[in-house]
């Protein structure tokens, strides 16, 4: 009863409220709330000696176990921070671990990787440094000698310790924290009301409807929880395990990080397997086998042009390769 004179109650308010020409109030409470859901970009920091040192340190092929690889070689800067050319040959070659995410905007991120780790930003890079499927495992020694020609620069940034693991993922940390991009949505928070358009609005009115902002939280809309992949429909491929890495609790098998959405238009394929390879079909996946919404073609439309105004300016100073020492 309460329920059904509350439907009473809002479909008179709407009619009201469309006579009087003035915006659903439902729409208007979301997006009054974004601050709550969502949060506008921090800022920059200062750049200094620290965040020159890990520009170089970024491009160096030297860091790598290899001397081959380097982190931008996966990272590509100029198509936002990911490699989906390098994803299709590592899925051709059979070498591919998982698809690559950005490292835009990562220094607002609370959980690292696919499999959620709760660690700090300079703890996920040190991991980079050595993990097998990102800088290669080995013995640090050979590439710290690569290394001896920035020893002056480590000098003049870290007065008071040595070039080591420690310090090259403090320098990149400094350094990744210069890739954020400010994104239309993020005026729209800090009060700029005409930074999205009509339809974008829209879009964020269906993405909440759809249980969208349920998950996908926090100032990168996603990278606060996980969530099981496949909670409503089983998602087909169950090689990789996610979160149960983590935890080796069994109930956190395919559970993954949520995530992150800024710039999502531009980080294709989409999810941990590489397995879609269009945002449009990442949604209506996203729907059928996560959030049971009922996303029909529509929607699906309305939410990708919503995403649209997650799309921001990419850094250009920090994304053109630096003069490296040598
Ligand atoms: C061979 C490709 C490759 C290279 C080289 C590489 N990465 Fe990655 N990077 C990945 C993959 C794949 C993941 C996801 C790993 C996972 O989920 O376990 C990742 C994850 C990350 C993340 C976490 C992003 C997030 O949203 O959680 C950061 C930060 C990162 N890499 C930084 C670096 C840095 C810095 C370097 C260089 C020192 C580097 N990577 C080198 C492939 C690479
Ligand atoms: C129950 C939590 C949950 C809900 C609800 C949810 N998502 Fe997700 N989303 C996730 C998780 C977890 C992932 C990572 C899945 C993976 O790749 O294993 C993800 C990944 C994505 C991706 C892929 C991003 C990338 O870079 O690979 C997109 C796009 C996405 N979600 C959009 C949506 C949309 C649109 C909706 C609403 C229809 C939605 N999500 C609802 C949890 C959720």
């Amino acid at each position: 009863m309460l329920a059904y004179r509350k439907i009473i109650f809002i479909s008179l308010l709407s009619i009201a409220q469309i006579l009087l020409g003035e915006e659903d109030p439902q729409q208007q409470k979301f997006s009054d709330k974004l601050d709550f859901y969502f949060g506008a970009i921090d800022p920059a920091p200062d750049p200094n000696e620290r965040t020159e040192l890990g520009h170089q340190l970024f491009f160096d092929t030297r860091l790598s176990a290899s001397d081959k690889t380097s982190c931008v070689s996966c990272h590509a800067l100029s198509s936002a921070g990911t490699n989906r050319k390098l994803v299709k040959q590592q899925k051709e070659e059979g070498t591919f671990f998982r698809d690559i995410p950005t490292v835009f905007n990562v220094a607002q991120l609370n959980l690292f990787s696919w499999e959620g780790k709760r660690i700090m930003l300079y703890e996920k890079i040190h991991h980079s440094l050595n993990s097998k499927h990102e800088m290669g495992e080995g013995e640090w020694e050979p590439r710290l000698d690569r290394l001896a020609s920035y020893q002056d620069l480590f000098k003049k940034a870290y007065p008071e310790k040595k070039m080591t693991q420690e310090t090259i993922s403090d320098a990149l940390a400094e350094y990744l924290k210069q890739l954020v991009t400010p994104a239309p949505i993020d005026d729209y928070i800090n009060g700029d009301k005409k930074a999205l358009s009509v339809e974008q609005l829209k879009g964020l009115n269906t993405f909440n409807e759809m249980k969208c902002a349920s998950c996908h939280t926090g100032k990168n809309f996603g990278g606060e929880m996980v969530q099981q992949m496949g909670a409503i429909k089983a998602w087909p491929n169950k090689k990789d395990l996610g979160y149960f890495y983590t935890t080796k609790n069994e109930e956190h098998k395919m559970f993954f990080r949520v995530s992150p959405l800024r710039n999502v238009i531009l980080t294709k394929p989409y999810f941990h397997d590489a397995s879609s390879s269009h945002l449009l079909d990442a949604i209506r996946k996203m729907d059928e086998h996560v959030a049971g919404a009922g996303v029909d073609k529509e929607s699906t439309i309305e939410i990708y042009t919503f995403l649209k105004s997650l799309s921001g300016e990419l850094p250009e100073k920090w994304i053109d390769a630096p003069v490296i020492q040598k």
